[in-house]
């Protein structure tokens, strides 16, 4: 696995990392057992294959992502990078209300106490006394991301933090933090599907020297080939607010999907590899963030690294992938 510096951090991470979403719990994703040493198994099967990057969030499984992590690296913790994040918290009610679930309600919360309480949280939870990327999860308003950006920096001058991403952020947002100081990393959402970041945002973090790391590769599934035409997600599920799980879109999707058959074939891989490989194609400043729960998944996704598609077959994908766009 090629390892990439992050932004101009000096940190030094596998080019594919691994998030604990999924593996957290909770009901936002509705099949998941929440087994805690199959979930570290799986985080050392990808260590094991070449990945040093492993991204959480304290609202994944409201704190469960991150004790999950914590456990899979307490015996490498030096190996390994952390992203996590901060600004969603259900500690006390200040700031907006952004969702209950599983009987917490979550606020969004910016303040410098908040978010030196959440990196305290952070990094209990997880067992380390520093955090590689520290991520606003959320974006505060545009004029207050100055206030934002100096308690980060302060966190980086005391050694808790070694770079400093955002997340969900507008153009807007980043311009913001580059007139404060150096932004390392913007996690965003980019797929076959979901494509819209290729206009200003991904230029503007080549410019920048940012690492662009995606979420989202798999549009939560249905780029993977293995969703039925029919299913329809349980009711409080995160995909069934995705347009891609429309019972109309479906059937669309698999159509599509269906087109790609001798790529598959030429590349002997998967229709969840190859769009993940449409998306680390798209900048060298990508690093290709996904997410698994079963071995066979992990396995899979991460022959990624091995593919590399020609520009006639990126282009030939875009354009199906465009079809579905009205
Ligand atoms: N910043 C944010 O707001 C934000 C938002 C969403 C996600 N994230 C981060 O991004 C990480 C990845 O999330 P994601 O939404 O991008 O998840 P994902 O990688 O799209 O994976 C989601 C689903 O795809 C399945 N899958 C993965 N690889 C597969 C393969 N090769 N073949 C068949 N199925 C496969 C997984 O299966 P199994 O689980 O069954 O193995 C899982 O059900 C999260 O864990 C989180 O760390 C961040």
């Amino acid at each position: 696995m090629k390892t990439m510096q992050i932004g101009k951090s000096g940190v030094i991470a596998s080019e594919i990392s691994i998030g604990t979403f999924a593996m957290s719990g909770g009901t936002a994703w509705s099949d998941t057992k929440n087994d805690l040493d199959a979930s570290v198994r799986l985080l050392h099967e990808a260590f094991d294959l070449g990945v040093t990057f492993f991204d959480t969030a304290p609202v994944y499984g409201t704190g469960r992502g991150e004790e999950i992590l914590g456990r899979a690296i307490a015996d490498r913790r030096d190996k390994v990078v952390i992203g996590t994040k901060c600004s969603l918290n259900w500690r006390t009610d200040a700031g907006r209300l952004e969702y209950t679930r599983d009987g917490k309600s979550v606020y969004r919360c910016f303040s410098p106490e908040s978010i030196r309480a959440d990196l305290e949280d952070s990094l209990r939870r997880l067992g380390t006394d520093y955090i590689d990327v520290y991520i606003t999860h959320r974006q505060p308003e545009v004029e207050d991301v100055p206030q934002v950006m100096d308690t980060l920096l302060s966190l980086k001058k005391e050694g808790k933090i070694r770079a400093i991403g955002i997340s969900n952020a507008t153009v807007a947002h980043l311009e913001a933090y580059l007139s404060c100081g150096q932004v390392d990393l913007a996690q965003e959402q980019l797929s076959l599907l979901g494509r819209s970041r290729l206009d200003e945002f991904v230029p503007l973090c080549e410019k920048n020297d940012i690492t662009f790391q995606t979420y989202r590769a798999l549009e939560e599934g249905a780029l993977t080939g293995k969703i039925p035409a029919d299913f329809v997600p349980p009711k409080g599920d995160v995909r069934a607010n995705l347009r891609w799980f429309q019972p109309d879109m479906l059937p669309r999707i698999a159509a599509m999907l269906d087109r790609f058959q001798p790529l598959r074939e030429k590349y002997g891989c998967s229709q969840a590899v190859l769009a993940c490989a449409w998306v680390r194609a798209q900048s060298p400043c990508i690093n290709l963030l996904v997410g698994a729960r079963r071995l066979e998944t992990l396995r899979d996704t991460l022959t990624v690294s091995q593919i590399h598609l020609l520009p006639d077959e990126l282009a030939f994908l875009t354009n199906c992938a465009r079809e579905l766009d009205d």
